[in-house]
């Protein structure tokens, strides 16, 4: 009897942790992104608050964490300001505590609670405000179809305010951090949802047409039946913990690194000081990907280097014609093939530390200005001093890859162009049934 009865109730435990776990791994977050048309950012929308209500924002990859513009008519029944040395103060270092303030209480006004410094990447402006908590939801998905939206009671974001709220996309009140920390949106979710901190970010290179970040693991299926997270190559993750832009030392950026160890143009190295592409005794050096620059940004030498062995790569009977601006070596598409994976042009090869190789073909190297000129998308850092980092991935080379960020094993796995798969990442099906 009691062996039977104990057995029945391990068979119970058996069938319920089974199915407790299924319903945690099948239903997972993601957001549907849309390139703006005339920002470039590429812009995504969440619900917070209650009653909720949905907000817009741009995403920032290597960005800390979610500011949300509170000056813009927050009205919510659920938020919360977390008190000092609170767990929530502790998602991120560097917090401050706020000890009084000394206007109405309200979502930004609240004593002994703790702040961050909100950044707008888009405009290079920067604030400070409050760590808030309040309930967040988003969409879901089973890999494959859109599922309903899925709660987190309470999310931690940071007040930002009108002064910051500049150069953001029409609708915009806010940025969504991916990056490296505790209080980014991956690290939150997959803390709640508990999952592997591990992400997928695939941007459509259409305005009109909607890619996708999706959080946890695969399957990421985009039509026709094709399963991104497959036949994917790695590189290590690099962690700077050196002071990089807005950090504070001792914190480690939030940024995604990557070792690139040299470029290639036709399987051909590119002439320049690859010493560059390390970290020196400061922190500068190395290779980010940023999804706040529409185009790759190369310190000066490399980018001279890399225009000068693609117009050398570049077949003789294809007419080079004026640049413009902000790029370098633009042509007249009157002799350049065109391939599923884009113009034929000579091919761009990032040397990784893995040994493998990100090989970037005509869609995502080349960017059409007009309808007959095609320019080389990359862009040189117009700085007065040499930038922190040397070599900034853009948008244009990303878009209808997948990079997917897995902060556990500390790597990133890429797909190449999707194109050469017959998919692009404007391929989710998003009119799947709720
Ligand atoms: C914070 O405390 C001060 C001093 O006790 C008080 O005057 C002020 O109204 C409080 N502020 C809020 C927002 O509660
Ligand atoms: C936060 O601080 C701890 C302890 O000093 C350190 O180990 C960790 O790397 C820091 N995290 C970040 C993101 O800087
Ligand atoms: C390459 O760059 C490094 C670091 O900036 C510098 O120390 C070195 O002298 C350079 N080498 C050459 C050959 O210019
Ligand atoms: C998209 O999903 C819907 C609902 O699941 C389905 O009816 C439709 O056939 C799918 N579209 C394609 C092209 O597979």
């Amino acid at each position: 009897m009691a062996s039977s009865s104990l057995s029945l109730a391990f068979l119970f435990s058996l069938l319920f942790t089974v199915s407790f776990s299924e319903a945690k791994t099948s239903s997972r977050p993601f957001l549907k992104v849309t390139k703006d048309a005339k920002t470039l950012q590429y812009v995504t929308q969440i619900s917070q608050r209650t009653p909720l209500v949905q907000v817009k924002l741009s995403l920032d990859l290597g960005g800390e964490f979610i500011w949300v513009n509170c000056e813009k008519g927050y009205a919510s029944s659920t938020f919360t300001n977390p008190i000092c040395d609170s767990s929530p103060c502790q998602l991120l270092n560097t917090t401050s505590c706020i000890t009084a303030c000394f206007s109405p209480p309200s979502v930004d006004c609240a004593n002994n609670t703790c702040g961050s410094f909100p950044t707008n990447p888009f405009g290079s402006i920067s604030t400070s405000g409050p760590i808030v908590g309040d309930v967040f939801a988003i969409q879901s998905t089973d890999g494959k179809n859109v599922l309903p939206m899925i709660k987190v009671p309470s999310f931690y974001f940071v007040c930002g305010s009108n002064n910051i709220d500049i150069g953001l996309a029409n609708g915009v009140t806010g940025v969504a951090g991916l990056g490296r920390t505790k209080m980014s949106l991956p690290a939150q979710l997959s803390s709640y949802f508990e999952y592997d901190t591990k992400f997928a970010l695939c941007l459509s290179s259409s305005t009109k047409s909607s890619g996708a970040v999706f959080f946890g693991d695969g399957p990421y299926t985009l039509l026709p039946n094709v399963d991104a997270s497959s036949s994917l190559s790695y590189t290590p993750l690099i962690i700077n913990s050196i002071i990089t832009g807005g950090g504070f030392v001792g914190d480690a950026s939030p940024e995604y690194f990557i070792g690139v160890k040299s470029i290639k143009v036709n399987d051909k190295r590119v002439n320049f000081n690859e010493s560059l592409l390390s970290f020196d005794a400061e922190g500068r050096g190395g290779t980010i990907i940023s999804t706040n620059k529409p185009y790759t940004v190369l310190e000066t030498t490399i980018y001279k280097a890399l225009v000068s062995a693609f117009v050398k790569a570049m077949p003789k009977n294809v007419e080079r014609v004026p640049n413009v601006a902000p790029f370098g070596a633009c042509y007249s598409t009157k002799n350049i093939g065109s391939t599923r994976v884009g113009p034929a042009v000579p091919s761009i090869d990032l040397v990784l530390e893995s040994k493998n190789v990100w090989r970037i073909f005509g869609a995502n190297s080349m960017v059409a200005v007009k309808n007959d000129v095609l320019c080389l998308a990359f862009v040189e850092a117009r700085t007065d001093f040499a930038p922190t980092i040397p070599v900034v991935i853009g948008g244009h080379q990303i878009e209808d890859n997948l990079l997917q960020f897995d902060l556990e094993k500390s790597r990133l796995g890429f797909s190449s162009t999707l194109l050469g798969r017959s998919t692009s990442c404007a391929n989710f099906n998003f009119t799947s049934a709720v």
